[in-house]
């Protein structure tokens, strides 16, 4: 289970528990009133849990307005105020499988039937906003926000902006309908508004859940319009006369009620599937977590409720929530942290890369202790420095960001450095980029950060040479272009510090082994501005040798499939610049040969295009893939329509299914060796 820091006055029972209220209520301030929340979901439940730990050993320490027994939120000026007839509750929280069957194993022993025979509701936690919706005679008559679950702010005229919730029902309409659910914003809404603001120099939302609570509780309905909402219904509140559509009559569980819902014209909670056991409600939770980025909205969990709204009844409710239900939260992937520090990193290009090292936190199963902050823009945006305390995100396979500054400390912003911070040159800003580069193609970063891609695997793959020995060949003035790593000897190396006889001789074994590896992998290995693998390759199947490539003119370069005049005039500039051409003779006459590219333009997979998924078994990736270009094929990074083949080796990812999807051939490991024999590879 997520628990949090705890920290606060530890003294007395009694001055923990008014600490923790009075924190609790901040929270609740910054995220219902301000909609800046400062600390994360699971920070906010380990606060509440420990609070009614505390009062239950306490009881005498309980207040009847403890936060323990109150739903969180409160009225906004300027909105009319209206009363629920019935409570909207809130939900308790778990985080784990453990925790999820302590909740059935009780639910079931305090009904007297076996775990199994209950059916559960399952739906996605949806991060938004609760909104309870009124059609009276099948009208929309007035919404209302949950509030502090008794009373609630009156936002009808904002929530009759939201597009795809009628304002009268479809059908046989109940005479009166509470329609409750969730006002969320949509990942794609959310970045146009954002970008919108943006253009408008207003400062950006730091997320769709407060964007669409803040929306909704806006005084002015077309600034609400120009912020597109969604609603889905999940729940009930008063209704007189409302059918389940299968039956007839009034729904007898929440699946019926749902349906009915639906059958008026009223968007549910897209899921509701209903399960029957512990294994299959774990499953369902499991699988809609695998899908979390996929889904167009921010979902931040499973709720499981009890289907029958008899057992709900006998259930019964707790103070802020009821028994039937509970919500099983995702890991967060937010966390709050501080500041400790923001730098600058140089890349290959010069390209200056600022980013902040925090105070380590734990987001979705990952420590973070540094993030970038991507480039000039965003640092403006952030308007960062160290001291901050600021809340971070790491959604899925995207890389950690930082969110937003949730409290400032005292100073001015961080602003990028006017000059290189390794070599002091003076930067240059790239006209209408973000990037801010270090000209000077001496600075020891550059060489660093272009020498480790001159020895990683897609270019010359030289063992034995790793980012510190770099470190040590540079800063010790041993290296000062790529050539040179061809003069060093064995003396030198081993006279390093940690580099024994043994290693040295293993780096000029690697460095010897790599004279002759494929032109198209040295051509990358240059790190040419705009040239990859893929041009990289497309240079070698023209130009059999460097000296060819060479004395190539723009226009031939440009000449070649799938080289556009950008790369070619790059390619050319790289070609013309005297310590690029110092740098390439040395290389050369040190002894470098490259091998001619095999690829067989007239080969029997000419024009074949290739991908390969999940590992193979009988040789590896890149031996696959030489393999197939040697016979004239051609690799591709995705699957898309323009692939002919996908192998497919164990454990394959995504790419299997969309390729299927797409209709595109896919061969097993065992089919693909057959195909090589056959065409002669
Ligand atoms: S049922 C009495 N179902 O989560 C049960 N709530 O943490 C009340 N929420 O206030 C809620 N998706 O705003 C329910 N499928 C769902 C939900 C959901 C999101 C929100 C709702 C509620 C909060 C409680």
């Amino acid at each position: 289970m997520t628990r949090g820091p705890r920290p606060g006055p530890p003294s007395s029972p009694a001055a923990r528990v008014a600490w923790l209220t009075d924190e609790i209520r901040r929270h609740d301030r910054l995220y219902y009133e301000s909609d800046r929340p400062e600390i994360s979901d699971p920070e906010y439940d380990a606060l509440l849990r420990e609070l009614r730990d505390l009062e239950e050993a306490h009881p005498e320490l309980r207040s009847p307005d403890s936060p323990t027994q109150r739903v969180p939120g409160a009225a906004v000026e300027g909105l009319q105020q209206a009363e629920h007839r019935l409570p909207m509750l809130s939900l308790e929280n778990t985080y784990d499988d453990g925790e999820v069957r302590e909740w059935l194993e009780s639910i079931a022993q305090f009904l007297g039937a076996p775990a199994d025979s209950l059916v559960f509701a399952c739906e996605p936690k949806l991060d938004g906003a609760a909104l309870e919706i009124i059609y009276e005679q099948g009208r929309l008559t007035q919404a209302v926000t949950r509030g502090d679950g008794r009373v609630g702010d009156d936002v009808t005229h904002t929530v009759r902006t939201i597009r795809g919730l009628p304002h009268a029902l479809e059908g046989a309409a109940p005479a009166r309908l509470e329609a409750r659910g969730e006002v969320i914003m949509t990942r794609a809404a959310f970045e146009r508004v954002n970008k919108a603001r943006e253009a408008a120099g207003e400062e950006l939302f730091i997320n769709p859940r407060n964007t669409a609570a803040g929306t909704l509780k806006l005084l002015d309905p077309a600034l609400a319009r120009a912020r597109p909402l969604t609603f889905f219904g999940y729940g009930l509140g008063e209704v007189e006369g409302l059918r389940s559509p299968a039956t007839g009559a009034a729904p007898r569980g929440h699946r019926e009620a749902m349906e009915a819902l639906a059958a008026l014209g009223l968007p549910t909670a897209l899921e509701l599937s209903v399960r029957g056991d512990l294994a299959g409600v774990l499953a369902h939770h499991a699988a809609l977590l695998a899908r979390r980025d996929e889904l167009p909205f921010e979902v931040d969990g499973t709720v499981i409720k009890v289907d029958d709204f008899r057992l709900q009844e006998r259930l019964g409710l707790r103070a802020r929530s009821p028994r039937w239900a509970i919500a099983y939260k995702f890991p967060a992937r937010q966390g709050t942290t501080v500041v400790l520090d923001i730098g600058v990193n140089v890349g290959r290009t010069g390209a200056l890369t600022p980013g902040a090292i925090v105070a380590p936190v734990h987001v979705a199963g990952v420590t973070i202790t540094s993030i970038s902050l991507f480039n000039r823009d965003e640092v403006a945006r952030l308007g960062i420095k160290p001291g901050d305390r600021v809340l971070i995100e790491r959604a899925g396979d995207v890389i950690p960001h930082v969110v937003g500054v949730t409290h400032s400390g005292p100073g001015e912003p961080w602003r990028m450095p006017e000059a290189c911070p390794v070599c002091h040159t003076p930067v240059r800003a790239v006209e209408d980029e973000a990037v801010v580069r270090c000209p000077n193609p001496r600075c020891p970063a550059v060489l660093k950060r272009r020498i480790e891609h001159f020895v990683s695997r897609a270019a010359l793959d030289i063992e034995g040479v790793g980012e510190k020995l770099i470190g040590q060949l540079v800063d010790g003035g041993h290296v000062k272009r790529l050539a040179d790593l061809y003069a060093l000897d064995e003396a030198t190396l081993a006279g390093l510090e940690r580099m024994g006889e043994l290693s040295a001789r293993n780096v000029l074994e690697g460095l010897e082994a790599s004279r002759t590896r494929p032109l198209a992998r040295l051509i990358n290995g240059l790190g040419i501005p705009h040239v990859g693998e893929t041009v990289a390759e497309k240079l070698a199947d023209h130009f059999p040798t460097l000296e060819a490539l060479r004395a190539a003119g723009v226009d031939e370069l440009r000449g070649l499939a799938g080289i556009g005049p950008a790369v070619a005039a790059s390619v050319r500039a790289f070609l013309d610049d005297p310590d690029e051409r110092e740098n390439l003779d040395l290389l050369l006459a040190r002894g470098l040969q490259p091998a001619a590219s095999t690829r067989r333009a007239d080969g029997p997979l000419a024009g074949q295009t290739f991908l390969f998924t999940g590992t193979l078994a009988r040789l590896s990736r890149r031996e696959a893939q030489e393999r197939v270009k040697t016979l004239g094929a051609t690799l591709l990074s995705g699957v898309s329509s323009k692939l002919d083949v996908l192998v497919v080796g164990e454990k394959p990812g995504s790419k299997l299914k969309k390729a299927q999807e797409l209709g595109v051939k896919v061969l097993s490991e065992d089919e693909f060796v057959r195909l090589l024999e056959e065409s002669g590879g």
